[in-house]
This record gives C-alpha cells, sequence and structure tokens, in this order.
C-alpha cells in the first residue's frame, strides 16, 4: 500500500492509505490463472464439527491440523489450485515439520488467502434472514493476517429464498458490509473475494433463482461502487442460478448454466476479471459438471473459476476418516477432484 500525507483546513490531519492497483491486478491474475481454482478450505468451527461428524472423526484442532495438512501437501496439487482460503485457526497452524501453513503453501506457489467474517447471525427485526457480522475491528485484523501473510480475503453474505424472502432489508444491509469489508481488504493490497451465496436450500423455481440472484448482484456492484471498490482488484463468489433442492422439478447442468450465464450478463460489469463459483451443496460431480457447460458457452467476458469446498474435499474427507494409512489414497481423491475441475475451466470436462 502507498501513505500520501494530506491537508486539510491549512493543517495537516491524516496519512490517507491508498491501495495499489497493480498489486491488486497481479494477485487476482495468480488466483484466476487458467487452469486452475480456489480450494475453500476455511469451514468455521462448526462447519468443520458437521463434516467431521459425518464421518466419525472427532472435531479437535489437531484433527483439523492433520486433515487440512493431508489436502495441502497432496503432490502437485499446484498444478490445479491456484489459492487457498484459510480460516483463523488454521493460519496460525504448522506442519509437522514446524513450517507455518501460509508459509508452506507460499513454498508451493499456492497463495494464501483469509476467511475474514465472524459469520451470519439472525438479523433483527428480519425473521428467517442473517446478517453476516466482522466489520468492528476489520482493520486491525487485517493487518494482522497481511503479517501472517495472507494476500486475498473472504466474506460471505448469506440469502435466503423463499415466499417473502429475501427482503430489500436485508439485501441493502448485506451489500453494504460486503462492500466495506473489499474496501478495507483493498486498502491492504488484500484481494476481496466478495461472496452474496444466494442459498439453493428451499422449493423455489429456476425462474425464482434467477431473479433472486439479479436483484443481489444489482444491489451489490451498487454497493460496490458507493464504496469506491476498485471492481479489477476483486473476484466475485457466487452460487449458480439453480431450483431450490425441494423443487420437484430438476434442471441439468446445461440449463444451470445458461441461465447464470444470462442473469450474470444483466448485471456484471465486463471489467470485473472473474467469477469463482461456491459448490453449495451440489455433488462434486455436478459442480464440476455446472462449471464445465458453463465454459463451453461463448462470448463469457470474465474468467469462471471454482472455490469449491465440500465438492473438492468430499471424497477425500470420506476416504481420511482421521487414519494416517489413508492419507495417500485421499490425496490421490483430492488430486482427481481438482485435475477434472481444472478441465472444466475450459470445458473439457
Ligand atoms: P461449498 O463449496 O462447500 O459450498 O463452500 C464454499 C464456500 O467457501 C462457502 O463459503
Amino acid at each position: 500500500m502507498n501513505y500520501f500525507s494530506c491537508s486539510c483546513n491549512q493543517k495537516m490531519v491524516d496519512w490517507i492509505i491508498v491501495m495499489d492497483k497493480a498489486k491488486l491486478e497481479t494477485r487476482v491474475h495468480r488466483l484466476i490463472f487458467e487452469g486452475k481454482g480456489i480450494l475453500a478450505a476455511d469451514e468455521s468451527t462448526g462447519s468443520i464439527k458437521k463434516r467431521f461428524d459425518s464421518v466419525g472423526v472427532a472435531s479437535t484442532p489437531e484433527n483439523h491440523r492433520l486433515y487440512r495438512q493431508m489436502l495441502f501437501t497432496t503432490p502437485n496439487i499446484k498444478n490445479f489450485i491456484s489459492g487457498v482460503i484459510l480460516f483463523d485457526e488454521t493460519i496460525r497452524q504448522n506442519t509437522d515439520g514446524g513450517i507455518a501453513f501460509p508459509d508452506c503453501l507460499a513454498k508451493i506457489g499456492i497463495t494464501p488467502g483469509i476467511k475474514v467474517d465472524m459469520g451470519a447471525k439472525d438479523m433483527a427485526n428480519f425473521p428467517g434472514e442473517k446478517i453476516t457480522e466482522g466489520l468492528d475491528s476489520l482493520r486491525e485484523r487485517l493487518s494482522d493476517y497481511v503479517n501472517l501473510g495472507a494476500e486475498f480475503t473472504k466474506w460471505r453474505a448469506v440469502i435466503k429464498i423463499d415466499k417473502d424472502l429475501p427482503t430489500d432489508g436485508c439485501i441493502y444491509a448485506n451489500c453494504e458490509a460486503l462492500a466495506r469489508f473489499a474496501a478495507l481488504s483493498q486498502e491492504q493490497d488484500m484481494v476481496p473475494i466478495v461472496e452474496p451465496e444466494v442459498l439453493m436450500e428451499g422449493s423455489h423455481t429456476l425462474e425464482r433463482s434467477a431473479e433472486v440472484s439479479k436483484r443481489m448482484m444489482k444491489n451489490l456492484f451498487i454497493a460496490l461502487s458507493r464504496h469506491r471498490v476498485y471492481i479489477k482488484g476483486m473476484l466475485l463468489k457466487a452460487s449458480w442460478v439453480h431450483p431450490g433442492f425441494d423443487y420437484p422439478e430438476k434442471s441439468d447442468s446445461k440449463e444451470i448454466a445458461k441461465t447464470t450465464l444470462r442473469v450474470f450478463k444483466e448485471v456484471l460489469p465486463d471489467e470485473l476479471p472473474g467469477v469463482v463459483f461456491l459448490s453449495g451443496g451440489d455433488s462434486p460431480e455436478d459442480s464440476t459438471d455446472h462449471l464445465d457447460k458453463l465454459n463451453e458457452l461463448e462470448n463469457i467476458p470474465w474468467k469462471l473459476s471454482f472455490s469449491f469446498g465440500r465438492a473438492l474435499q468430499e471424497p477425500a474427507l470420506k476416504a481420511w476418516v482421521g487414519k494416517s494409512e489413508n492419507i495417500a489414497h485421499a490425496q490421490q481423491l483430492f488430486y482427481e477432484r481438482a485435475r477434472l475441475n481444472s478441465l472444466a475451466r475450459s470445458g473439457d470436462y
């Protein structure tokens, strides 16, 4: 970052911190490099417990460390993974050899990043809706993460679709928080991954998902512009435009891809460098297929990549089940999912 003195009312009053746009752009391009994607390994303490419970592994900090070490040290994984999103606990942990995880990743050419939101909490006066917290002291926490080696950040907002949801109040509050988070990240030359997750849980149709996604994105880019966020220095993390899991009529990947692209073209600025997708509860195979079909379409102004959590990790977690003798097999499965998603980046899955 660059510091400039500034004067106001003839008096030197402050230092203005100005983002380094070139540095942000370089970092963005490393993250969305051709054929690579981002591993979301930033499950909060509650989410990792759910994942570990599903395979009967005790959710302790040491088991989290062993599991993440297994993922990060998968041989040649850097061929398909450009960056990893870490959780606060993980960014402070080390490999068996005593190397801090961010340093271990950077050494093999993978950019370390960090989830900085403090979770989605019930929104007062808005039953059934969530607001993501974590803006208080964020500037100081970001400095700490820079010192620990993080080069990018993530903040997730959660938007639920129901008969009368989402409300304008929930959309406005979450977009404002996402934009403030993005501005604070860029101030310290960290690339913000801005994630307005429109949930796929529910019984809504594909068209209703399209309508809500469009409304959310439109408001988001207005908020980002209000907060002077440098669009070329950020990435959007999005859900597919997808019918609710409980809607009886399933859509195939071609339809999901076509509808997602239609909505994006209506609302996303061309200058946005890229969109990375979350998997949101779809199977690993379906998630890869959606991305593949999307990248088969023509005239796409942005790079379309992956930032999956479950869809990259699920087979490896099931194979690992906390046992060191399973590490090699689990790593093979993780490598294979990453390889297939790499192919989907060019529609070659
Ligand atoms: P899933 O791919 O498991 O949905 O997680 C991605 C993520 O980072 C959600 O914030």
